[in-house]
């Protein structure tokens, strides 16, 4: 049981929408975000749950509705004063530099986020408190590192600018389940750290599992949310999920799907 939250949202999305030029790809979406808590952004391919984040940060414009972050207004705010206020993002498909080390990449990580030099070092500390393995192995090519740990490496780099709260887009991307699971357990740590989290995720069962939160998005829109103590029975999110989906292509097959 997740007790309830107590405070603001350190990220409200209201009504918001986005796309692509003339082309429409998200309409009246709302999420809340709670610091110290975690909100499951789940939905299939293409129903805009990067097009959504891209938005929150800044990244795509958004046409309708607000972002506030810690209590201010950012619908309009660049990118970069979106991180300077606490946002946080790490992208679909995130990338690490393979022929650094992994302090490298983390200091590489606080730089692009505009970090001075003297705080850099000192930040990598912390991250490896939170991902005790990435201080094991900070003087190893990131390279070396398994798929999981380069996922938490990507994780790390972000961390190093102390988000308020994080957007992680779909982290556990091409990794095999029990690695999956492993990602999960990490990233709910951040928790612990008082991060609020937006986890975008296609697999329902390893991501709610986590979760305090739950969206799930279809088709631009926001099919169902909820608190996850309240969701008595998997099963209606699983419809709610899986519903349309009548076989053939969905990606969503990726999680155990309907029982
Ligand atoms: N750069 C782009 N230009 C035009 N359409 C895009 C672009 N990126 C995504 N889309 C479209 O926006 C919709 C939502 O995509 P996306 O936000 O990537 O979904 P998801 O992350 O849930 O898979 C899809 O129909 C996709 O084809
Ligand atoms: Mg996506």
């Amino acid at each position: 049981m997740t007790a309830e939250p107590s405070g603001e949202p350190v990220l409200r999305v209201r009504d918001l929408g986005t796309g692509y030029g003339d082309l429409r790809v998200v309409w009246d979406v709302s999420i809340d975000v709670w610091p110290g808590e975690m909100t499951v952004l789940l939905g299939r391919n293409g129903a805009g749950k990067t097009s959504t984040l891209r938005a929150v940060t800044g990244l795509n414009k958004a046409v309708a509705g607000s972002v506030e972050l810690a209590g201010a207004d950012v619908t309009r705010a660049a990118v970069h004063q979106r991180v300077r206020g606490g946002l946080g993002y790490v992208q679909e498909g995130k990338r690490v530099f393979h022929k650094q080390t992994v302090e490298q990449n983390l200091i590489l990580g606080g730089y692009t986020r505009g970090m001075s030099r003297s705080a850099l070092r000192a930040e990598a500390g912390s991250v490896y408190e939170v991902f005790p393995v990435l201080g094991e192995k900070r003087g190893l090519l990131a390279g070396s590192l398994s798929g999981g740990q380069q996922q938490m490496l990507a994780i790390g780099q972000a961390l190093m600018a102390r988000p308020k709260v994080l957007l992680l887009d779909e982290p556990s991307g091409g990794l095999a389940p029990v690695v999956m699971g492993e990602v999960m357990r990490q990233v709910a740590r951040l928790k612990e750290r008082g991060i609020g989290v937006l986890l975008v995720e296609q697999a329902l069962e390893a991501s709610v599992r986590v979760a305090d939160h739950v969206v799930v998005l279809d088709m631009g829109r926001v099919l169902f949310s909820a608190r996850k103590d309240e969701i008595d029975d998997l099963s209606v999110l699983r419809e709610a999920y899986f519903g349309k989906v009548s076989g053939g292509s969905s990606d969503a097959g990726k999680s155990s799907g309907p029982t």
